[in-house]
């Protein structure tokens, strides 16, 4: 069993990346499910209904999302509507969406899907923690392999999160700084883990925008107006291989660059 993931997906360019290449890399890894970040698919915050379409278009099996989830207000509605879009499962009930799934692939193996959400240098959600603690009581016997998408700004509370579900989550991907970490690994309790998938879009800005737009902010300190940056495009992601007891086998890091 190979699984995909793609990491945050920015705005137009990250989009024609996935419309032009995904469905070559899902044949060259073997993907049998593929899981797509798409909390910046839309300008460079939020999912729009048409940009959700573009991305199950392109080859996403299932869709999470990050602290922008909510910026096109029309997810409220149509997250209801959907079955493969979660959002982080540790924002506070009542929410629309849900932070976790279970779907059959390949007839028989059941994948858990869990978004969540970091809360050091983010929004002051649920703990984290302790929601995957109630999320795992519904999962450990209902699934066959369980993907979290841990979305989060701190590096130590990314890898502390890996280690705590190690044995429980079969890979712990971190999400959300748009910048790939070389730190792939699968830990002793079977868990393969990387600190940032990192991001697909612009290569040449920072994190995604306009560099210059992004210095004027840094040297001015006065509001700017972001725009996606130009140049080469980047996708980044992992691909995992799990073995016929479902423990993970292989985590490789994918960096590719397009003009
Ligand atoms: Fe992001
Ligand atoms: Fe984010």
């Amino acid at each position: 069993m190979n699984i995909l993931f793609i990491g945050d997906v920015m705005g137009r360019a990250g989009r024609g990346l996935l419309k032009g290449y995904l469905k070559d890399l899902k044949q060259e890894y073997q993907s049998d499910f593929t899981i797509v970040n798409g909390e910046n698919a839309s300008g460079y915050t939020g999912l729009s209904r048409s940009s959700y379409d573009e991305l199950i278009s392109a080859g996403a099996d299932m869709i999470t999302m990050g602290n922008h989830v909510w910026a096109k207000k029309e997810i409220f509605t149509y997250i209801e509507q959907v079955d493969n879009l979660l959002r982080p499962a540790n924002y506070f009930a009542p929410c629309p969406g849900r932070g976790w799934q279970v779907v059959r692939v390949n007839k028989t193996v059941r994948i858990g899907v869990v978004n969540l959400s970091g809360t050091v240098g983010m929004d002051n959600l649920e703990n984290p923690f302790l929601t995957f603690d109630k999320i795992y009581e519904n999962l450990e016997n209902a699934c066959d392999i369980i993907i979290v998408d841990f979305h989060a700004e701190a590096t130590s509370e990314k890898i502390a999160f890996s280690y705590y579900a190690s044995g429980r989550a079969s890979a712990v991907l971190g999400t959300h700084t748009h910048v790939q970490t070389a730190d792939e690994r699968i830990l002793a309790g079977g868990t393969a883990a990387i600190t940032d998938v990192g991001m697909t879009g612009p290569y040449e800005g920072v994190i995604g925008i306009d560099k210059d737009i992004i210095i004027k902010s840094f040297k001015t300190k006065r509001p700017v107006k972001f725009e996606l940056a130009g140049g080469r495009r980047q996708i980044n992601g992992v691909s995992m291989t799990f073995d016929n007891n479902f423990k993970p086998s292989k985590i490789e890091r994918i960096y590719r660059l397009y003009d």
